[in-house]
């Protein structure tokens, strides 16, 4: 016995490392502050894309411990100056990162206290907020009390959980599966592809949409490919829409779609993970009518909500068909109540589930709404001033877009165009004070814009239309135009 607990005391004076003195947590703590303040005041003069690879030596697991000092500065050199600076408002292109402050007050709040939001016998205050934020979003969009949600890591897994509960609806297995039919854009993200595949639906048969001069969805055409495809004894059973297209930010016709869908029962989904959240924005609003006709829709607060990266929304109508999959009990759970309330792990793969709800209630109970609204409708007339500074400058932009994602190019005419704005864009990664990214429209190389970040301001959007015309010349000057 005496040995026994001797060892114990030998293991526990070693293990209490990891639970580090009030003296230590405060030097952590200013460490960490002083690092957090300089990175916030420089931000802006660092560069938005650092080519390079890290060096895996310094970031590889060995048995020497390091100070949190050398930390901090491998992660400054090895990480932060490596790639994208996605909490920069250089970062322009994809679809950019947030990173709000006092959301990462949040996520240190969660992390230290450590809540679980998978169950709600387990901390009914964390799922209660959780459940909490999702009926905000359900007001938001128009979708009833009753339906359900979660909070996922991102539009992903929204989107996977969404498909699931469209699949277990309408009972998409064994022999149905390649009569029937998914309707989607060709410009859908291509998440939704992969949460067919990962849902057993790969051989399902996927009709890519016809689209308009503005790449949304055709909706009379879509009406005629239904009804032909009944004709033709196929089973049509879902259509996915996006509130906001990844490529050039389009809202296909939300409403037209909505009762198509009605007219042909079938399950309607909408994809707004990046352009859901400009439905606050007044001047928007009208695109996003009949959003709420949807039976699941997917939003993503760590795009439209300027969040760090980690928070995705999914809302379903219909309860029982997102239950059919993800609800489950086990005898260890046996104690585990509800009270009424849905559980988090009900309506998601996961169960043991980081409490990512407070970086979201944090922000918004603090600052309240009108600053997030403030920021989306800054990011739309940031979005023209900068297709009308491109323009000055000599390049062409593609047509008025929906939201904050554009496309541009420069009409060279002396050597291939495609080639010349492939170079351009070579060079403005390589350049890295402003990062946009590119994409191919109807095979047109074309350069991206996309505006979200809450860093993003109208000085940002001058330093780039210099850089770009600082590229511009020495692709001119590499290709001896
Ligand atoms: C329209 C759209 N849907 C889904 C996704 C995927 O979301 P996530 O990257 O959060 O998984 C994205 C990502 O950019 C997107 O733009």
């Amino acid at each position: 016995m005496d040995d026994l607990i001797n060892n114990i005391i030998a293991l526990e004076k070693i293990s209490s490392e990891l639970e580090p003195s009030i003296e230590q947590r405060n030097s952590y703590n200013s460490n960490l502050q002083e690092f957090l303040n300089d990175f916030i005041e420089n931000i802006e003069n660092n560069k938005a894309y650092y080519i390079g690879s890290p060096d895996k030596e310094k970031l590889a697991i060995n048995p020497e411990k390091k100070s949190f000092k050398d930390l901090l500065s491998i992660y400054t050199s090895e990480v932060i100056k490596k790639g994208i600076n996605p909490a920069s408002g250089g970062h322009v292109g994809y679809i950019p990162g947030g990173g709000i402050y006092t959301a990462a007050l949040g996520d240190t709040l969660v992390s230290v206290t450590n809540e679980y939001a998978g169950m709600y016998y387990g901390s009914p205050g964390a799922v209660t907020i959780e459940n909490e934020l999702l009926n905000w979003m359900k007001d938001v969009f128009g979708f009833p009390k009753e339906a359900v949600g979660n909070l996922s890591s991102g539009g992903s897994i929204a989107n996977l959980i969404a498909l699931t509960a469209a699949r277990d609806k309408h009972k998409i297995k064994n022999e149905r599966v390649t009569k029937s039919v998914i309707y989607l854009s060709p410009q859908i993200h291509h998440c939704i592809h992969k949460a067919i595949r990962i849902t057993g639906m790969e051989d399902v048969q996927v009709r890519l949409l016809e689209l308009d001069g503005y790449s949304r969805i055709d909706s009379e055409k879509l009406k005629e490919t239904v009804a032909k495809d009944r004709a033709d004894g196929f089973n049509p059973f879902m259509v996915v829409a996006s509130a906001g297209t990844t490529d050039t930010g389009a809202v296909d016709p939300l409403e037209q779609i909505g009762l198509i869908a009605q007219e042909n029962k079938l399950w309607y989904h909408i994809d707004g993970a990046y352009g859901g959240f400009f439905v606050l924005s007044e001047s928007k609003k009208h695109l996003f009518k009949g959003i709420g006709m949807a039976d699941s829709l997917v939003i993503d607060p760590h795009k439209g909500l300027f969040l760090p990266y980690g928070l995705g929304a999914v809302l379903v109508k219909d309860k029982e068909a997102v239950f059919h999959s993800h609800h489950y009990t086990a005898n260890y759970m046996q104690d585990s109540i509800a009270n009424g309330q849905i559980n988090p792990a009900d309506v998601s793969p996961e169960l043991t589930k980081h409490f990512r709800g407070l970086r979201m209630w944090l922000p918004l109970n603090l600052h309240g709404i009108e600053p997030f609204v403030a920021c989306l409708d800054e990011k739309l007339l940031l979005t023209t001033y900068f297709r009308n500074k491109l323009s000055d400058v000599g390049f062409e932009v593609g047509p008025e877009p929906d939201l904050s994602v554009s496309y541009f190019w420069y009409p060279e005419t002396q050597v291939n165009q495609n080639d010349f704005n492939e170079k351009l864009m070579e060079l403005i990664h390589k350049d890295g004070t402003v990062f946009l990214s590119s994409t191919k429209i109807e095979g047109k190389y074309v350069i991206r814009m996309a505006i979200l970040s809450f860093r993003t301001k109208i000085e940002t959007i001058d330093k780039a239309v210099t850089m770009i015309e600082r590229c511009l010349a020495q692709t001119k000057a590499y290709f001896k135009i």
